[in-house]
């Protein structure tokens, strides 16, 4: 659950938020990334914001369903994609086990609080089929902090992430730094990583 003042930020900050962040391009991640997903198959972005990626993905051929806390932000990412835009929070994201093909979180895990995090990798899994991808993009550094707009950030070291997806079932493919601020607001260094859900969960094997 993102803590009251994050969520405040983005529900407030709503459409100015997506007016600066929708034109940044994310191809360079999502291109490579959706090459590891079958045409027409099903991509649920966690914590969608504008909707932007959503737009990506589905003018790339597949089945994006969007997800995010803020309804304000969910009600402008539905009327810019055309997708279903769920209201809810990805720490207990309200879908069936298996229901995708491929998880996206662009710049939205960063807000959990780092005791929320392992959970909801594991809820990450859940809800994606076995040998499903799944990428993350988040800040790297140490700690938790607020920014100048009071959101909260928790930071991770590239190991860490790594350790952290393993535990939760993933098998990383793919781990870079990049300098790229995916809503080109500050000068954090991020990590983007892909990964693939292993064919069975907590020794769920399916
Ligand atoms: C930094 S923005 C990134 C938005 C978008 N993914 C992008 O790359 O432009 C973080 C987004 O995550 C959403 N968010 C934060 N915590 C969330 C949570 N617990 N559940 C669902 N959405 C959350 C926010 O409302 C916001 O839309």
């Amino acid at each position: 659950m993102t803590d009251h003042d994050t969520l405040r930020f983005y529900e407030e900050n709503a459409l100015d938020y997506s007016r600066s962040t929708s034109s940044r391009s994310m191809d360079d991640s999502l291109v490579p990334f959706s090459k590891l997903v079958a045409l027409g198959g099903s991509v649920i972005d966690l914590g969608c914001g504008s909707g932007r990626d959503l737009v990506s993905f589905l003018r790339l051929g597949f089945r994006p369903v969007g997800l995010d806390l803020s309804r304000n932000l969910a009600e402008i990412a539905a009327q810019v994609s055309d997708c279903p835009v769920v209201i809810g929070d990805l720490s207990s994201p309200p879908f069936a086990d298996s229901s995708f093909d491929a998880a996206w979180a662009s710049a939205s895990l960063l807000h959990l609080r780092p005791d929320e995090l392992p959970s909801a990798l594991l809820e990450v899994a859940r809800i994606l089929r076995p040998l499903g991808v799944f990428f993350s993009s988040i800040k790297t550094g140490r700690g938790s902090s607020r920014d100048a707009d009071g959101r909260l950030f928790t930071y991770y070291g590239q190991n860490e992430w790594r350790v952290l997806l393993e535990k939760a079932g993933f098998a990383v493919l793919h781990l870079q730094i990049t300098s790229q601020d995916p809503t080109r607001r500050d000068d954090d260094e991020w990590i983007s990583c892909v990964a693939r859900r292993n064919a069975s969960v907590e020794g769920k094997s399916e």
